[in-house]
């Protein structure tokens, strides 16, 4: 069983790319195979329909797509800018939806299991971003899960490989990932 780990950013050293690298080693305790969206394999431009009757939906996309169909979930993990995900993840999955040989794009997603994660340097810990990532996975037809996780002040929280610092929020993540595979694994 395999899940997507998609970014919502492709920085060099990324909050939430750690994240999803947490959760990449918590997930392999479960059996479960994490394929990591890397920075350059989000390399789509801002999604328009010239461009799209033009040249057509981009090869990352399509590569992007074939590897959400191999898979049994997504999780996402996106910063929060003004109180919303971020426009890189959006894009991917407004691309994501668009039909490819006939089929459409959100075929690829539909009941498929769905978690939502998000790292912020501040506070706050994305808190009004997760509520528009969860509807934006609804509507493209995944099986959101009940719970999510925003982490705040994720610049020493999380270290470069991946490792949580905090004892409280390793916890809470760990079980977050066993609960969530159980779910997923339920779907399947
Ligand atoms: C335009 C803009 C708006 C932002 N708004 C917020 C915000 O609303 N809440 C927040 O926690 N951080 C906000 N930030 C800070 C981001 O959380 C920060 O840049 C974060 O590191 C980006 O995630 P990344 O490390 O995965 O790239 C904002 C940053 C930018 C550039």
């Amino acid at each position: 069983m395999k899940v997507l780990l998609l970014p919502g950013s492709r920085r060099q050293d990324s909050i939430n790319v750690r994240l999803l690298l947490a959760v990449a080693h918590r997930l392999e305790q479960h059996g479960i195979e994490a394929d990591l969206v890397t920075a350059e394999q989000l390399d789509a431009p801002i999604y328009d329909g010239d461009c799209e009757a033009q040249v057509g939906v981009p090869d990352s996309i399509k590569q992007l797509n074939q590897r959400m169909l191999d898979a049994s979930g997504i999780i996402v993990a996106s910063p929060e800018y003004n109180g919303f995900f971020s426009p890189l993840l959006k894009n991917t999955l407004d691309w994501m939806s668009r039909s490819q040989d006939d089929q459409p794009g959100t075929l690829v997603f539909r009941e498929k299991a769905a978690l939502v994660l998000a790292a912020s340097p501040g506070p706050m810990a994305a808190a009004r971003a997760l509520p528009h990532i969860r509807t934006q996975l609804s509507n493209l037809g995944c099986n959101v899960y009940r719970a999510q996780l925003g982490i705040g002040r994720a610049v020493s929280v999380l270290s470069e490989q991946g490792d949580v610092l905090d004892e409280k929020i390793d916890q809470q993540l760990t079980t977050l990932i066993a609960d969530f595979a159980t779910f997923a694994k339920k779907l399947v």
